[in-house]
Parts: C-alpha cells; structure tokens; sequence
C-alpha cells in the first residue's frame, strides 16, 4: 500500500504540473487533466486511508500527516482554480511548497514504508 500511496501523490504531482503549464497556454486539454488529478486526490486519500487502516491505534502524527496531506491537496486545487478564474496564486503556491515538504518529511519519518537512514 506504500508504494500504492506514494505512485498515486508522484502521479498527482506531475498532472498538477502539465495541468499548470496547459493552463498557462490556454490549452483547452487543461479542464480535462484537471479532471483527471482529481481522481488521483482521491485515489491519494484512499491508499493514505487504507495505511492508516493498518495500524491498530493511530498517534497523534498521523492525525497532522492525514490534515497536511489534504492541505497539499487543498493548495493544488486552490492554484488551479483561482489561476482558471485568472485570480494571484502566489498564497497557494506558497502554502503548496510547506506544505509539500511537511508531508514529505513526517511520511518519511513515521514508521510504515519506506526508511530513509
Ligand atoms: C499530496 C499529498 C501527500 C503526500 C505527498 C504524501 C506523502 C507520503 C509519504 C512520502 C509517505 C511515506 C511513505 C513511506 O513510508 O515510505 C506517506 C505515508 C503515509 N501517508 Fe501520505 N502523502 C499525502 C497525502 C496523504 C493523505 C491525504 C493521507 C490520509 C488520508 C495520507 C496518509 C498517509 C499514511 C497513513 C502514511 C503511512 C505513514 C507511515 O509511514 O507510517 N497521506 N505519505
């Protein structure tokens, strides 16, 4: 389910970024990738879910992980959104990159999956 988990953030990242630069050409193929990253939130949400799933009681940790991984997910979404309706993304952009780099780390350092020492 790791590696489930982290295909699906890994995928959703790199549609974010096509759907960003399609946008920024007006490309009308934009909405549609959009579409599809949205299945990938959910697909994202589901595998995190089913981690969670595997442990007995769940530490408070992994209560800030679930809320700042969906907060990665709310600031993907917000960018797209606001830069469709041609409104600053600068906020969004900021919040995306912390907290990216939260749930990067806290994934990391909790202890399903993957070690990194
Ligand atoms: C874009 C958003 C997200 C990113 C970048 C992300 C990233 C990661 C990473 C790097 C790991 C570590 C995998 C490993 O141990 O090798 C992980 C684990 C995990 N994630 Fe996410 N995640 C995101 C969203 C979510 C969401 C929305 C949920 C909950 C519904 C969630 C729940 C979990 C759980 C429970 C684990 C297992 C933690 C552990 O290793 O003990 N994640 N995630």
């Amino acid at each position: 389910m790791t590696h489930a988990h982290i295909t699906a953030w890994v995928v959703a990242l790199l549609l974010f970024f096509v759907t960003v630069s399609l946008q920024r050409g007006n490309s009308p193929k934009a909405r549609m990738m959009q579409m599809i990253l949205r299945l990938f939130y959910l697909i994202i949400i589901g595998t995190g879910a089913l981690l969670l799933h595997s442990i007995a009681s769940i530490p408070p940790l992994y209560i800030v992980k679930v809320l700042v991984g969906v907060w990665v997910i709310g600031a993907m979404e917000m960018i797209l959104v606001r830069a469709s309706k041609g409104k600053s993304t600068n906020m969004f952009w900021l919040q995306f990159v912390i907290a990216f780099i939260i749930v990067v780390y806290l994934g990391l350092k909790l202890p399903l999956g993957f070690y990194l020492s």
